[in-house]
């Protein structure tokens, strides 16, 4: 009698255990599950922007861009240059592989509106102009545009159209 209510209170813990640990695959294959079908949907949704870009950005009335300035948009990620044949909103990314291209105010200027003024990357020595146009280093073709209209008399820069360029055309600026 003494080993049979052994065996059985054995038996009982034995079936403890097991329960425990089918519990434990279940719980864990749950989570899994859980886990993956939540990255899955996360993945087929829009990441959440942390700037303006792709949004329209409005820069204000014209006339506060004189002939020659190159004006940079924090918010939206592009400069708005004023050249003789209107506005351009150029991205501020590098057509080389893409590092962050600033605009230096006191640099030599390479083209003829300005004195001073041009594009550095300062990755691998890319020079572009005020019109957005290579003048040294490695990149193949001029800086990217965004689309610009006129809301009113104010300038507005769509940053969800991205359009590349390999010259410069007086048809790119918009004049106004
Ligand atoms: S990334 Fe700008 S020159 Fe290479």
């Amino acid at each position: 009698m003494a080993t049979q209510n052994s065996n059985s209170s054995k038996e009982e813990k034995g079936i403890t255990r097991r329960n425990f640990l089918r519990a434990g695959i279940w719980t864990t294959l749950a989570v899994l599950a859980v886990e993956t079908v939540g990255a899955t949907i996360a993945s087929m949704w829009p990441k959440a922007q942390s700037s303006a870009a792709g949004a329209k950005v409005r820069v204000g009335k014209a006339t506060g861009f004189p002939i020659g300035s190159v004006t940079f948009f924090p918010e939206g990620k592009f400069f708005l240059a004023h050249v003789d044949s209107g506005f351009l909103a150029m991205s501020h990314v590098c057509t080389h592989l893409g590092c962050i291209v600033p605009w230096v105010a006191d640099e030599k200027s390479e083209d003829k509106l300005a004195e001073k003024g041009r594009f550095n990357c300062p990755c691998h020595g890319g020079i572009y102009d005020r019109y957005g146009l290579v003048k040294a280093g490695p990149p193949l073709r001029p800086l990217d545009l965004y689309p610009i209209t006129l809301n009113g008399d104010q300038l507005v820069v769509d940053t969800g159209i991205l359009i590349r360029r390999q010259v410069y055309e007086e048809s790119q600026a918009v004049k106004v």
